[in-house]
């Protein structure tokens, strides 16, 4: 009998369970220019304005037994992950509003890893390294977006079922580091067809009226066909998958956040999964690299992946779209019935204090009789060689300065790894050891969220960090093996709090990316799948859990380089949201309309839900009405800020749209909203807009 098992109450009776599901979206955009974007890890990476808004999508259920309620929520939110901070946030709110019904224990939040929005919101020191440290200003986006999302949710449950489907989606995802995958057991690899999963999986909440509420899709990717060269906010393919399916669902006329039916594409076992198709090839020769060392021949020659469109919008598009037809198909399938209760197990678990037994993977069984450990953080030396999605990441090494100022600053405070760090985490040779660097404060979490969660068949592992392909499948199998009533196993990636990748212990001897960033050593895996057996144990007989030590509460400590925005200034003889270039007079159809407007800073208000630039459609001349067609969170609309002089504090935003082929014939224009920050102290709203023009 496990000593963290407390309690066990009577499995339920068979009684009907009356299901009841609601979604709720919200806007949960960062703030749009001079935040570091969180992925890539590169300083220069920086937003300058917004090309796809980030939303975040929730969904909230209720399974009423006679007098017994159970609530569960999860959240998919368009950010590049989740950190421990924005959910305690989040749910304090929550709790404020609603008592005990939200908690730690029964919310999951799931970042969908996209590499283009703002960071600065993990407060784990490393995470927020290439950020300049924390930024209030994200941290309080992401709370504020993602608790509105929640309470929608909470304010539209009604009664629902719950509908799967699956479908194969081929050509969408590559292995990036397909060498590490080979190190697994080749009577394990045979049981599969792909180095990566090609499945995409699907629930759908269905109304007695046969309704769709919303849609939950899982295809394993990375968000990274927008590079690390993109300087405004995406929500990558996933985003744009999302985007497309609730327009198809709402209507097509519907704005980007506005409709009723919520549809995500979520985070799953993508940690070495790339939507960059066309593979690793040298930069410059345009030959394929080097796969093991991810070499070019000429001195620095980069080897990174692109594709499979022409530039890494083009590949934005075409990957979404692929997602969101499979989508569509499944969708439309007469799909499977998961009935059954709904219930979640939730731990946090301190992984360098773990001891387990190690897995073996080809008979699929744990040796009781062996012991394996988990260690204390550490970053190993490819971790600073980056990945082929984004190459030369952290391009440090112990001990050298970089351009980074907040780097150079804690540099000599690295602790140096013991004895028995280098052991535990062997064969990884240790760059940095995050789990001893006490200054300024903790570097990567020690402290994880794991939660198991379950929709009647659909059982979800709430995991926090990226699996790789193989850690997924395994982590799905014991599951299944485990629980019998899992008809259908899920990974839920990137949950809760952030940790970094999990590899195989196999992947983990060849110490690509992935394993260098395998954090607590080379059983990470094995300690998660202990756990994720012993939660879904608990969960299916009804058995309560420990709720595991409370991870450490950073908020007080947080160090953040990032420059206040100062004031805005017109330039000389304009004031804000003066049209400094007119549209042309005429436009037809895929052609670009840019116009360019004297502005404010974007910082100066995050303006969620109110756009800082729209597309307007004249209704009635008389009236001088107009109606919004397109917003700053639509595909065909980019809004790009840009600094004329930090001195004078003068800046203008351009903003263009590619007018969509079926857009109708009538007269447009563009208008622009922002807020300056005034040299002596407040914030004032101004907006703009440019001459009308025709679209025929
Ligand atoms: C919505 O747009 C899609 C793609 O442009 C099109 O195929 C579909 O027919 C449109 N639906 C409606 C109801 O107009
Ligand atoms: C990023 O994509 C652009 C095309 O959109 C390409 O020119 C550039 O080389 C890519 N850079 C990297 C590092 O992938
Ligand atoms: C289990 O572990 C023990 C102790 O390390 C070892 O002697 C034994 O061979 C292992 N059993 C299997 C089936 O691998």
């Amino acid at each position: 009998m496990n000593m963290f098992v407390l309690l066990c109450v009577a499995a339920c009776a068979l009684g009907a369970h009356a299901l009841r599901v609601g979604v709720g979206i919200s806007d949960v955009t960062g703030p749009p220019a001079e935040i570091g974007f969180m992925g890539y890890a590169q300083l220069e990476q920086t937003g300058h304005g917004i090309h796809l808004r980030q939303f975040s999508r929730a969904f909230v259920f209720e399974d009423g037994v006679e007098n017994k309620t159970t609530r569960l929520v999860y959240v998919s939110v368009d950010a590049a992950m989740m950190g421990h901070g924005v959910r305690k946030e989040v749910i304090k709110r929550l709790q404020k509003r609603y008592g005990d019904m939200y908690n730690e224990h029964n919310v999951i939040i799931s970042g969908t890893h996209t590499h283009s929005t703002p960071g600065g919101f993990l407060m784990d020191f490393l995470f927020d390294l290439s950020i300049l440290g924390f930024v209030k200003e994200t941290y309080a986006a992401y709370i504020i977006g993602i608790y509105k999302s929640i309470v929608i949710a909470h304010t539209k449950l009604t009664d629902a079922r719950v509908v799967f489907g699956e479908a194969e989606l081929l050509d969408a995802n590559i292995n990036r580091s397909p060498t590490s995958y080979l190190r697994n057991p080749p009577e394990e690899r045979a049981k599969y067809k792909y180095d990566v999963d090609k499945t995409l999986s699907q629930v759908r909440f269905i109304t007695p009226e046969d309704k769709v509420l919303g849609v939950i899709n899982w295809f394993a990717v990375h968000p990274t066909s927008m590079n690390n060269t993109n300087h405004l906010i995406s929500s990558d393919n996933v985003g744009y998958a999302s985007i497309l399916m609730e327009k198809a669902l709402n209507g097509n006329a519907t704005l980007p956040g506005k409709g009723t039916i919520v549809c995500a594409f979520a985070s799953t076992n993508l940690g070495d999964v790339s939507p960059n198709t066309r593979g690793p090839h040298c930069e410059f020769s345009g030959k394929v690299c080097d796969q093991e060392k991810l070499l070019c021949k000429r001195p620095k020659e980069r080897c990174f992946a692109s594709g499979p469109g022409r530039d890494m919008f083009d590949s934005t598009r075409i990957i979404a779209t692929k997602m969101f037809q499979t989508a569509m198909k499944v969708l439309n399938e007469p799909g499977e019935d998961l009935t059954g209760p709904i219930g979640i197990v939730h731990q946090y678990v301190k992984m360098p204090d773990q001891v387990v037994s190690p897995y073996d993977p080809v008979t699929e069984t744990f040796n009781a009789s062996a012991k394996v450990r988990g260690c204390l953080p550490a970053m190993g030396y490819s971790f600073a060689a980056g990945t082929t999605d984004g190459p030369g990441a952290f391009d440090f090494k112990q001990g050298t300065t970089t351009s980074n100022p907040l780097w150079n600053a804690v540099r000599d405070f690295i602790a140096e790894p013991t004895q028995d760090d280098v052991d535990c985490q062997a064969p990884k040779p240790i760059l940095l050891a995050t789990g001893r660097a006490r200054f300024p404060y903790e570097w990567q979490p020690k402290i994880v969220s794991c939660s198991v969660a379950r929709l009647g068949g659909l059982f979800l592992a709430a995991v926090p960090g990226e699996f790789t392909t193989m850690s997924g499948r395994r982590l799905r199998n014991i599951i299944s093996k485990t629980a019998p009533e899992a008809k259908k196993v899920v990974i839920a990636g990137l949950s809760n709090i952030y940790s970094d990748y999990v590899a195989t212990f196999e992947e983990y001897q060849a110490q690509r990316y992935e394993a260098a960033s395998t954090i607590y050593g080379p059983h990470t895996l094995e300690i998660y799948l202990n756990k994720y057996v012993e939660l879904t144990n608990a969960l299916v007989s009804s058995c309560a859990v420990e709720s595991g030590p409370e991870p450490p509460d950073l908020s007080h400590q947080l160090i953040s380089l990032v420059p206040p925005v100062l004031w805005d200034s017109a330039h000389w003889g304009h004031e804000f949201g003066d049209c400094l270039q007119q549209p042309q007079k005429h436009y037809s159809y895929g052609d670009v309309v840019t116009a360019n407007f004297v502005s404010g800073h974007p910082r100066n208000s995050i303006r969620h839900n109110r756009w800082y630039a729209v597309v307007e459609r004249l209704e009635s001349e008389e009236d001088d009405a107009w109606t919004v067609v397109a917003t700053d969170a639509d595909w065909e609309t980019k809004f790009i800020w840009i600094r004329d002089s930090k001195v004078m504090g003068t800046s203008h935003v351009e903003i263009e749209w590619e007018i969509p082929v079926g857009t109708p014939k009538g007269t447009y224009r563009i208008h622009h909203f922002g807020n300056y920050k005034y040299v002596l102290g407040g914030i004032y709203p101004y907006h703009g807009f440019t001459d009308s023009f025709q679209v025929s």
